[in-house]
C-alpha cells in the first residue's frame, strides 16, 4: 500500500498519523489517554484511526498500533503489560470491530526503533538497537534489515533483562530488572529520594518542585542538568552508567553498529549519552580488539513510534 497509519498509545496521550511510503507525516490525529481501562482507551483509539481514515485524500493500505507491552507474534493481542493492566487484551479484534482496514498490533519500542530505522538515526545501518527511556525502558533490536520478534511476539523486551540479582521490584514482578534502574522512573524516584533527604546537594532540584518531592517530574531533572545543577547531571550520569552497562550486555548479544536512545530523557543529549559511552566502555567485552558500536540520540522524538508502526502495517500489505 501507499500510505498507512500510525496509532501510539501513550500514558498520556494517543497520538496518531497519516505516513507516506517515505516515512512522513502528512496528517496528525490525538487525543488525551482515559484512564487504563482497556476497552476505553481501544474506543479513542479507534477515533483517532477513523479520523485519520476519513479524511480527505487518504487511503491509506492499514494501520499499525503502537503499545507498551507484549504483543503476541501475529500482532493481535496484547498478552502482558508491565506498566498496565492490560492482559490477554484482543486489541485488535477491538478495532477491527470498528476500523475496515488491516491492523497490526506492535510493541511500543518496536515500533519506535522501525521509525529510528526507516527514516531517523539509524537509516543508514542495518543492525541497531533502540533504547526508548520513559515510563519503563523498551527496546527494538533490528538485526541485518530485520526486526527481531522472537518466536511469540516478546523478543527485544531488554527493560527486563536482570541486572541486580534481588535487587528493586519491577512492574513486571521480578525483581532486579533493567528499568527499574534505567527508566525515567528510576530517574523520578532517585531524584525525590534526594529531595526529601534534605541534603543541600538537592537545592535546586528541591526548587523546582516547591519543596514537595511528590511534585518533582523527570523533566525538571532534565532541566536543572542542562542548567548545570550538579546534583541532577549527576543523576542523569548514574542512570546512563546503567544504560551503557547494559548496553555493553546487549553487544555480547547482538554486536549492532548503532545504539539509538530515545524518550524524554534523552533531551538531555550528551549529559546522558556521554555517561552512557563511559559505562559501555567499561563494561564491553573485548574493548579494544573489536569495532564498537555508537550511540546516538533518537530523531524522531514522539514521532518514531507513529511512523514506525505505519511503515509495519504498510509492509504487512506487500
Ligand atoms: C515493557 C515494554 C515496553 C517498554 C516501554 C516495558 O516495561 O515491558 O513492552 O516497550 O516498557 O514502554
Ligand atoms: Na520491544
Ligand atoms: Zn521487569
Amino acid at each position: 500500500g501507499k500510505w498507512g497509519i500510525g496509532v501510539d498509545i501513550g500514558g498520556t496521550k494517543i497520538a496518531g498519523g497519516v505516513v507516506d511510503a517515505a516515512g512522513r507525516i502528512v496528517r496528525r490525529a490525538r487525543r488525551d489517554t482515559p484512564a487504563h481501562s482497556p476497552d476505553e482507551i481501544a474506543a479513542v483509539t479507534a477515533e483517532v484511526i477513523l479520523e485519520l481514515a476519513r479524511a480527505e485524500d487518504t487511503d491509506p493500505a492499514g494501520v499499525g498500533v503502537a503499545c507498551a507491552g507484549y504483543i503476541d507474534k501475529v500482532g493481535s493481542t496484547v498478552l502482558f503489560a508491565p506498566n498496565l493492566a492490560w492482559r490477554d487484551e484482543p486489541l485488535k479484534a477491538r478495532l477491527s470491530a470498528v476500523v475496515e482496514l488491516p491492523v497490526l498490533i506492535e510493541n511500543d519500542a518496536n515500533a519506535a526503533a522501525y521509525g529510528e530505522f526507516v527514516q531517523g538515526g539509524g537509516r543508514d545501518v542495518d543492525d541497531m538497537i533502540m533504547l526508548t527511556i520513559g515510563t519503563g525502558v523498551g527496546g527494538g533490536i533490528i538485526n541485518d534489515g530485520n526486526l527481531i520478534r522472537g518466536a511469540y511476539g516478546i523478543g527485544g523486551e531488554v527493560g527486563h533483562l536482570r541486572v541486580v540479582p534481588n535487587g528493586i521490584r519491577c512492574g513486571c514482578g521480578n525483581r532486579g530488572c533493567f528499568e527499574a534502574y534505567a527508566s525515567g522512573t528510576a530517574l523520578v524516584r532517585e531524584a525525590r529520594e534526594l529531595v526529601r533527604s534534605g541534603s543541600p546537594h538537592a537545592g535546586r532540584l528541591s526548587e523546582l518542585c516547591g519543596g514537595d518531592a511528590e511534585q518533582l517530574k523527570g523533566k525538571h531533572v532534565t532541566e536543572a542538568a542542562v542548567a548545570g545543577d550538579p546534583a541532577a547531571v549527576e543523576l542523569l550520569a548514574d542512570l546512563g552508567r546503567w544504560i551503557g552497562e547494559a548496553a555493553a550486555s546487549l553487544a555480547a548479544l547482538m554486536d549492532p553498529q548503532l545504539f539509538v536512545i530515545g524518550g524524554g530523557v534523552a533531551d538531555a543529549d550528551d549529559l546522558l549519552l556521554d555517561p552512557i559511552r563511559v559505562g559501555y566502555e567499561r563494561q564491553l567485552t573485548g574493548r579494544g580488539h573489536r569495532p564498537e558500536a555508537t550511540f546516538v540520540r533518537a530523531e524522531l522524538g514522539n514521532d518514531a513510534g507513529v511512523i514506525g508502526a505505519a511503515m509495519l502495517a504498510m509492509e504487512l500489505e506487500e
